[in-house]
């Protein structure tokens, strides 16, 4: 595609959207996911442990991710063998664009407590060609600054407005330059980020109301997350563990399937903790945001979780100990669900 004819944020020869996210063991490895253009076909991490002398090299797989406004290359490099909580610097790129230099940390082995940040609803639909992230920027980077040994992002969903249009993705990454490249990012789907209309901007009543799975969320995450949901639907769905505490991530389709996925994914685990997160409140607060994808038909599975956070609501709430509808004192007598709010500056909806 000629270089004249990108879409505002498009992508050129140099690595943007660069983010690290955990997709296996995080005291031994990291994820760093980026973008190029076409005309870049190879990319690799350079990395070393702080400290030492000796650069080593992860190369990266990629695959072309065509969207409604442009074509670009994604990028996944999985470093591997890394030493448990020890803080390492990274470059990623190909031989002529490298990006600068960034840094992050390990997880130590045998870890028992540990900060992260959780987050949702951040989408920002305006203005329609560069929709306005910054206060998302300038919130999280003043949390981390506050928390400088958080471990990681989770997300609620809606990380975007539309995200079957590139333009929200590009405008979302706009929002986390600066984070991401040294903090893992691991985000749950909402139902607007597999929400596309015919034509953005011009037609926002006709659309592809939704896409499933959520494609261009897959298409740029895939190599990103562990693939270890339920077949046809991973990426959307995954599960990683962080010390002590297993975290499933449950995407917004096929809630029968997931359910079922979910339940031997729970029984399986020897962790400590279960939390989950999964954008559809299922015990809502707010009188119009009773939400039926979900509920009843995830209970089961669900209330394996000591703690489910969700999102939607923009609201923030957080329940007593439920199981089987019923409330209870002690967190180990039931599910407590976290209703997260919004994460910038989008009200109630
Ligand atoms: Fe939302
Ligand atoms: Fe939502």
């Amino acid at each position: 595609m000629d270089q004249k004819q990108k879409p505002v944020r498009g992508s050129t020869p140099a690595p943007d959207h660069i983010m690290l996210s955990i997709s296996g063991d995080a005291a031994t490895t990291m994820t760093v996911t980026w973008r190029t253009s076409t005309d870049v076909t190879q990319g690799y991490v350079l990395y070393r442990a702080e400290g030492s002398e000796a650069l080593l090299r992860a190369d990266a797989v990629s695959d072309v991710f065509t969207s409604d406004i442009d074509e670009s290359r994604i990028f996944w490099a999985k470093l591997e063998g890394l030493r448990p909580d020890t803080r390492y610097e990274y470059t990623c790129g190909g031989d002529t664009h490298r990006s600068g230099t960034f840094r992050f940390a390990t997880a130590p082995e045998n870890l028992t407590k540990f900060k992260f940040i959780a987050i949702s609803d951040h989408q920002k639909g305006d203005p329609f060609h560069k929709p306005d992230y910054s206060a998302l920027n300038r919130f999280l980077k003043d949390v981390l600054r506050q928390h400088p040994d958080t471990r990681f992002i989770l997300t609620g969903g809606d990380n975007t407005d539309c995200g079957q249009h590139e333009v929200q993705w590009n405008g979302m990454f706009s929002g986390l330059t600066g984070v991401i490249e040294s903090v893992p990012y691991m985000m749950t789907v909402g139902n607007h980020d597999n929400r596309g209309f015919k034509v953005y901007e011009e037609d926002r009543h006709e659309g592809r109301y939704y896409a499933e799975p959520c494609e261009y969320f897959n298409k740029q995450f895939r190599g990103s997350y562990p693939f270890n949901g339920p077949a046809g639907w991973e990426t959307e769905n995954y599960t990683f563990d962080y010390g002590n505490v297993h975290f499933a991530v449950l995407g917004v389709n096929e809630p029968e399937l997931v359910n079922d996925w979910l339940k031997k994914d729970l029984q399986a685990t020897d962790k400590t903790w279960k939390l989950g997160a999964y954008h559809f409140p299922i015990y809502y607060s707010g009188p119009e945001s009773q939400n039926d994808d979900a509920y009843p038909m995830m209970r089961e599975s669900m209330e394996m979780l000591d703690l489910l956070f969700s999102g939607h609501e923009h609201n923030f709430s957080r329940s007593y100990p439920i199981k089987n509808e019923e409330l209870f004192d002690r967190p180990s007598q039931g599910t407590i669900h976290y209703m997260l709010g919004n994460g910038n500056q989008n009200p109630p909806g």
